[in-house]
């Protein structure tokens, strides 16, 4: 197994080693006591942005910009932003997008009152850069026709998926992480 390191704040090694089971991010292979470094498995494959080339497999993208659309509405109900989600920080393992790199994420405050009026500023925070990106290179390789086919897959299961009630409680999500791996 080969493994990598990265430095993410420590309040959020409880939700890394979350989405890692969920298969959302890599998997937390060790987390080094003092909680600084924390080692992930390698996701294997290509980066998303390499895949935006002249014979792009268009089933394929479509595939991986839906379950894109679930895994960030995901993240974006429990308060999480990813802080630099583009098109390179996303490893595709078949037909599965893995969100790596989360250096700059953090936590945000969640009210869930009245979840659906925050489902804007998710769909912006965690998602713009990564749509912005993905417009721009299909506009270079002349393939932007297929981009609102993309958009509109990956907002609609963004929608549904940010709306659903949360599967495990940010409780657990700590407690979980604490039995497994000492963490809070
Ligand atoms: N294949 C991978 N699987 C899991 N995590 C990875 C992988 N590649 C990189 N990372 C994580 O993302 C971080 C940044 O790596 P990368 O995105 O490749 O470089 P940069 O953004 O600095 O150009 C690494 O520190 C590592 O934690
Ligand atoms: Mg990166």
């Amino acid at each position: 197994m080969t493994e990598i390191m990265d430095s993410p704040g420590e309040t959020m090694l409880p939700y890394l080693a979350h989405l890692g089971e969920k298969g959302i991010g890599p998997n937390i292979s060790r987390v080094i006591p003092g909680m600084r470094y924390v080692y992930f498995k390698m996701a294997k494959g290509p980066r998303l942005g390499e895949l935006f080339v002249k014979d792009l497999n268009t089933e394929l993208l479509i595939k991986v910009f839906e379950s894109l659309g679930y895994k960030v509405g995901y993240i974006s109900k429990y308060g999480i932003i990813h802080g630099h989600l583009h098109d390179y920080n996303v490893v595709v393992e078949g037909e599965d997008p893995i969100l790596i790199d989360w250096r700059m994420s953090s936590l945000a405050p969640m009210s869930y009152e009245d979840p659906k009026s925050n489902l804007s500023f998710w769909m912006t925070t965690n998602s713009q850069f990564l749509l912005k990106k993905t417009k721009e290179s299909l506009d270079e390789i002349e393939m932007g026709k297929i981009y609102p086919e993309l958009e509109t897959t990956y907002s609609k299961r963004f929608k549904e998926e940010f709306e659903s009630p949360l599967e495990v409680s940010h409780e657990t999500i700590d407690r979980n992480a604490a039995s497994r791996w000492g963490i809070f």
